[in-house]
């Protein structure tokens, strides 16, 4: 790489991600209503979200931080519940209604672009009991409530509607190891995907009718899919089939607004092999094809690629929820089973670390899709079980992970790519999903105990390149 290549673009934004159930705390206070993580948590009894990092009341601090290490922007996602706490209630709630006003405020005053997502992960737990997006309710209310936060905030002016799909259908009906999770039921995981699209499309259409300024798009959990031996045409189809149902039909429902022949024989067909069908209405189809042309931008959470073999065994997942590597498994009958590689390194939850992966899938997207004028990676960052010694985390492992990801998207961008930024999962430690607190992936280590924020050296390498836009070697 010449040192030409290694500078970023002059506006390039250097971000860091939160989520609000991940960090604010206060989850059933203020106002707010639940969430079917709440109860689900409290039935498990190993760990709360309560009160997480509490940005709730630490939203300053963590801002001033932002600011103090070059991070010019940030991702929070405004919690549904805190606005509407049933979901689709008559009025607002004032109190969570102020709150954003008051974070959103912060930002400015800090120099912090706030790019802002309506629903990640946390849909409220009244309409999650009647189906959530299967149900049709779920997304008319997504979109009332849409239409409130664009009215309610015009000082947001980067949107995106939904946080990674795609994990939430295979948490909720692939895996199950999310809240009242079904296993290996792909007629449901592909019929909520496509739902959850045209609760997007509806945010969009009223985005642009509401003749909102700035941008609106989604932000996709996208891997890249490779056949373990290319020459073997098992392996190939195996990771074919994997793409369209992790990238590809969610891809073509944003960009094309329909699905192709090919997306669509494959959903059908893994649909009826779990025993359902899918069920397209001409009116969704509609509004797909309609709010297409109107995605102002896509972020993309990339974390690690997948490597696929033929399998013809009976379903066999297993998530890695402690930390204790080799213990993931993840096979479907009727598409492939994951492999590892030798030559790969893992995180201790079984995430395969491979930077090309990301610039593989981007330049797959700036391929198919050449219109498309603002990517961002949304997420990227590496877990792991940081240890304070002297008041010091000495994270050299992040270090490494961030760096080759970003050596591979400036990559990207000398080829043509239209990436605009990109944003460390996560500014500072957060609740883990499955793993509580002992998976740190944060910028800045929390003490759970006091709250205390503690810079980690990925923090100060972070700054440095930041403030250098240029990435060293
Ligand atoms: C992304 C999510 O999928 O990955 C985050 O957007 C999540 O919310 C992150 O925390 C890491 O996942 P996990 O399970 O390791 O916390």
């Amino acid at each position: 790489m010449t040192q030409e290549d290694a500078r970023f673009p002059k506006d390039f934004v250097f971000g860091a991600a939160t989520a609000a159930y991940q960090c604010e705390g206060e989850t059933r206070t203020h106002g707010k209503g639940k969430v079917a993580w709440d109860d689900y948590l409290d039935e498990k009894g190993l760990f709360s979200a309560d009160p997480a990092s509490d940005f709730y009341h630490r939203y300053p601090e963590d801002l001033r931080l932002c600011q103090e290490y070059g991070i010019n922007g940030i991702r929070v996602s405004i919690a549904w519940s805190r606005i509407f706490p049933n979901g689709d209630d008559p009025v607002p709630n004032s109190e969570g209604v102020a709150f954003y006003h008051r974070l959103f405020a912060e930002c400015r005053s800090r120099g912090v672009e706030p790019y802002v997502t309506l629903h990640h992960f946390d849909s409220p737990d009244a309409l999650y009991r009647e189906g959530d997006f299967l149900n049709q309710h779920a997304i008319d209310a997504f979109e009332r409530y849409a239409r409130f936060c664009f009215a309610e905030y015009p000082e947001v002016t980067h949107w995106f509607t939904f946080n990674e799909i795609w994990a939430v259908v295979s948490n909720m009906y692939i895996e199950g190891t999310w809240p009242r999770g079904q296993r290996y039921r792909l007629d449901l995981a592909f019929q909520a995907m496509h739902n959850m699209m045209v609760a997007h499309a509806r945010a969009v259409l009223a985005f642009e009718e509401l003749g909102h300024p700035g941008s609106i798009g989604v932000v996709h959990a996208l891997s890249t899919k490779y056949p373990d031996d290319p020459a073997a045409a098992g392996d190939v189809e195996a990771a074919r089939i994997d793409d369209v149902l992790n990238n590809q039909f969610l891809l073509e429902a944003t960009f094309d607004g329909r699905y192709s022949e090919e997306t669509l024989d494959c959903a059908n067909r893994l649909a009826a092999l779990a025993g359902g069908r899918l069920e397209f209405l001409p009116e969704d189809l509609e509004q797909l094809a309609a709010a297409a042309p109107h995605n102002d931008c896509l972020g993309i959470n990339y974390y690690q690629s997948n490597f696929l073999k033929a399998y013809d065994g009976p379903n066999d997942c297993h998530h890695n929820s402690t930390g204790e590597k080799g213990t993931e498994r993840h096979a479907l009958q009727g598409i492939g089973e994951y492999v590892a590689r030798p030559e790969i390194p893992r995180t201790d939850w079984d995430w395969m670390i491979y930077p090309q992966g990301l610039y593989d899938l981007v330049m797959r997207i700036c391929r198919q899709w050449p219109h498309y004028k603002e990517l961002y990676v949304t997420e990227n960052g590496m877990a792991s079980k940081d240890r304070l010694e002297e008041g010091a985390v000495h994270d050299e492992e992040r270090i490494h992970y961030i760096r080759e990801h970003l050596r591979w998207a400036l990559k990207a961008i000398a080829e043509g790519a239209h990436l605009r930024g990109y944003f460390v999962w996560s500014l500072m430690d957060v609740f883990s999903w499955n793993n509580g607190y002992n998976k740190r992936y944060g910028l800045f280590y929390v003490d759970f105990d006091t709250q205390e924020r503690i810079p980690k050296d990925s923090a100060r390498w972070y700054a440095k390149v930041a403030q250098e836009r240029f990435l060293d070697t």
